[in-house]
């Protein structure tokens, strides 16, 4: 295992590295983004950091319309006087709800709006097993991973498309943010799918296979393996040509809601040690604009952390690994081929 995914090398990280932050000199003057999850934690802090640097439009996507509106209204009242005021928007993106997924990008492709980076930060860290109404899927396996991934595979085309209609400009960037937990994950719902030849997701939604202190990190590492063939399947010309695709590691970051379910002594004892350990919530986000902003095409298909390139988990690098990496791909198409054409999808990315 590389020293960056041991956790001698997750302590070194947090107390001896911090991200920087961008140049001064970087203008999003005439850019437009949009960053999921934008109303708290790292998505709020990014979408300050951005505005900060002068983007023009930003398009705020959350699944609370009146969180949205007064993340927008805080935002924008943090700009400096003398700065030209940016359009800041909030459009609805619910990621358990598939429907919403879907109205989210038609929204766009409808808009005549560019957009030249996608942060898809929306996450959850659940510590109860939940199941995700609309789905009936658990709620942190929908969100982190097949909501994730649909939005990516819907996003992909749109933003393809503007790569190659505007040779002389920078590809737009698609930054997904992941976690180095993925690296950790025990995923042990893997053994039992083999063994019993049960999908991996009816056992992922099976109670009684649920870690609690697993979940999050078997999440984050299901979204690095689609990730992983997601890149792999791009043919050369869409690598080469269209939107850039990259994940990125914040860090353990004190200052956001992640944890929100995390009760009682558990609940204390975490936030106590995120006080040690993390790093601020706002250090964190330099990170995400990094990967959306100023990373660029040599992060195409990389997975980043302080604001570099990094060793993704691993898990695909043994054979049975890579079997289970396969699976992985193969059960997020059928999943979400029962709400897009996924042939079709296939074929334009
Ligand atoms: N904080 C860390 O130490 C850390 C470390 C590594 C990676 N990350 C990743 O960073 C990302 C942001 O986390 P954070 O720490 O900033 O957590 P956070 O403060 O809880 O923010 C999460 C955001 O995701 C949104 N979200 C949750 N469920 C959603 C859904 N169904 N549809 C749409 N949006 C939804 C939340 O909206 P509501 O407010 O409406 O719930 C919120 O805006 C996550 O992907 C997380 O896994 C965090």
């Amino acid at each position: 295992m590389p020293f960056y995914n041991t956790y001698p090398g997750f302590l070194y990280r947090q107390f001896l590295v911090c991200p920087s932050k961008a140049p001064s000199t970087t203008s999003l003057q005439g850019k437009a983004g949009i960053v999921t999850g934008s109303n708290t934690g790292l998505g709020y802090q990014a979408s300050a950091q951005l505005l900060g640097l002068g983007l023009s439009h930003l398009i705020l996507a959350v699944r609370s319309i009146s969180k949205g509106e007064a993340a927008r209204k805080s935002l924008l009242a943090s700009l400096p006087a003398s700065a030209k005021v940016p359009v800041v928007e909030v459009w609805e993106l619910d990621l358990g709800n598939y429907a919403s997924i879907t109205a989210f990008v038609e929204r766009l492709k409808n808009s005549s709006i560019q957009v030249d980076f996608a942060l898809l930060n929306a996450g959850v860290a659940n510590f109860n097993f939940t199941i995700n109404q609309p789905t009936f899927h658990e709620s942190s396996i929908q969100i982190n991973w097949l909501s994730t991934a649909l939005l990516t595979l819907l996003l992909l085309p749109v933003l393809d498309q503007q790569a190659t209609g505007s040779l002389n400009l920078p590809r737009p960037v698609i930054s997904i943010v992941g976690s180095e937990t993925a690296a950790w994950a025990k995923f042990s719902e893997a053994q039992v799918s083999t063994k019993e030849g049960t999908p991996l997701i009816k056992v992922l939604d099976d109670k009684s296979h649920f870690d609690m202190g697993d979940r999050y990190y078997t999440s984050k590492l299901l979204y690095q393996l689609f990730f992983l063939e997601l890149f792999g399947h791009r043919s050369n010309a869409k690598r080469s040509t269209g939107a850039i695709l990259n994940l990125v590691n914040p860090g353990f970051c004190y200052g956001s809601e992640l944890h929100r379910t995390a009760e009682g002594a558990f609940g204390k004892v975490l936030g106590g040690m995120k006080r040690v350990i993390g790093r601020s919530v706002s250090m964190g986000a330099r990170t995400l604009v990094h990967s959306s902003v100023l990373a660029g095409e040599p992060s195409n298909g990389k997975y980043l952390s302080d604001n570099r390139p990094a060793s993704f988990a691993g898990y695909g690098d043994s054979g049975p690994g890579r079997v289970t990496q396969v699976q992985v791909w193969k059960e997020t198409l059928s999943e979400l081929g029962l709400v897009v054409d996924i042939d079709k999808l296939l074929a334009q990315i």
